[in-house]
């Protein structure tokens, strides 16, 4: 019999335990022998559930414990999680989590502990939810050098783009959705402000390149600025607008950045909707690929930690998942990147026309008609110094959304 702990029993831990015992039968054939949950660590008391009687309040109780080999780490935040993760390694235990803020923050470190002690630090779900992502990287494209990894990476974000493109539906009111139905993080400006989105893509960057791509060095930017106008203009251009958290390669360097893209019809990811996720992702063997599923939620993404259980009781002594160095990379400078702008301004065409293309150079007006006091425009491919020092020259822009 293999005990394990589960640290938290919010969303996901609760997650984990219905995953366990509903699928019990075949999980145990395929680990070889029977899971059992021994503990489950919260500070709240859950009277009447048939968890009660596994609930303690001392982590002390679970790393002491000899009997524990597996530790699912499903609280998440840094601390204390980081502190148990770690000493729950040194203390010869495997350890599963889907935590996304403690794997982009101390992956590389706590991947190193695991690997010297010959033990398994698994985070499947901290990126995308129940699809996997993290282990066809890390294992069976090893053969390809990955050139772009483009990704819908956050749920709550698309699934509030999906309500407003399709319902035209209020900001606030959407947010709320999602939080109701257990989408959103505790603090929902997580999603919003693209931080959680950011944390999943260096994970992935990590992965791929074998070095720390620090969280902190991709430039960020959410959908809180994003609204009904701006998606008026996509559908009148045939795009949508969507939340992409991407990493290329280019020639030696990689850029990496998260930010509302529009998206045209022809792209793949044009047609993910509501929670789901999906990750695109390109190899110089490969060629395309697409990742897709429910990239949020108590029992995808408890799906994904219970794999890495199975995986973790499977490969006992022995440290399956690939590691990155603890040096970080260093990323393309966002001004050399490339790719078109779509520009909103204020004023009439025929005012500011001739300016914009001395300026721009080649451009795509794109008009309302219900708006008679602003138009956008489209410009060619230019790299991000270009375009803010050309758009310095132009205050009545009111809105930039860069294209896919
Ligand atoms: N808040 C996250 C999302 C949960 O909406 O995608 C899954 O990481």
């Amino acid at each position: 019999m293999i005990k394990i702990a589960v640290l938290g029993y919010g969303t996901v831990g609760s997650g984990v335990v219905e995953v366990i015992h509903t699928n019990q039968e075949v999980i145990n054939q395929r680990v070889g022998e029977e899971l059992d949950i021994k503990y489950i660590l919260d500070l709240r008391e859950f009277p009447g559930s048939p968890v009660e009687h596994l609930i303690v309040h001392d982590f002390e109780q679970i790393v002491d414990d000899e009997e524990v080999k597996i530790v699912v780490e499903v609280m998440g935040g840094i601390e204390p999680a980081y502190t148990f993760v770690k000493r729950s390694l040194l203390a010869g235990k495997s350890v599963a989590t889907s935590n996304k803020a403690l794997v982009a923050k101390h992956g590389a470190e706590l991947l190193a502990i695991a690997k010297e002690k010959n033990l398994n630090f698994l985070y499947e779900a901290s990126v995308g939810g129940g699809i996997p992502i993290i282990r066809p990287l890390a294992t069976s494209l090893t053969g390809d050098i990955i050139d772009e990894i483009t990704g819908i990476l956050n749920g709550t974000t698309n699934y509030m783009m999906s309500k407003m493109y399709h319902e035209d539906a209020d900001y606030d009111a959407v947010l709320k959705e999602a939080q109701a139905m257990g989408y959103a993080e505790r603090d929902p400006s997580a999603d919003v402000e693209g931080h959680d989105a950011c944390r999943k893509i260096a994970i992935l960057s990590s992965i791929i390149s074998g070095k720390l791509v620090d969280f902190e060095d991709i430039y960020t930017e959410g959908i809180t600025k994003i609204t009904l106008d701006d998606i008026q203009y996509a559908k009148a251009m045939n795009m949508k607008i969507k939340l992409l958290a991407s990493c290329k390669r280019d020639g030696d360097k990689l850029c990496a950045i998260v930010a509302p893209h529009l998206v045209s019809k022809e792209h793949p990811l044009y047609n993910i909707e509501d929670v789901f996720n999906a990750i695109f992702v390109k190899g110089n063997m490969l060629g395309d690929s697409m990742f897709y599923g429910s990239g949020a939620g108590k029992l995808p993404t408890a799906s994904a930690v219970v794999g890495d259980i199975v995986e973790a009781a499977k490969n006992p002594g022995h440290s399956v998942m690939a590691t990155w160095d603890a040096d970080k990379l260093e990323l393309e400078d966002k001004s050399d990147t490339t790719k078109k702008f779509f520009v909103r301004m204020k004023g009439a065409v025929s005012e500011w026309k001739e300016q914009l293309q001395e300026v721009f150079g080649r451009i795509d007006i794109v008009v309302l008609d219900n708006k008679h006091d602003e138009f956008a425009f489209v410009t060619e491919i230019m790299s991000e110094g270009s375009y803010f020092a050309a758009a310095k020259a132009f205050p009545q822009i009111c809105q930039m959304i860069r294209v896919k």
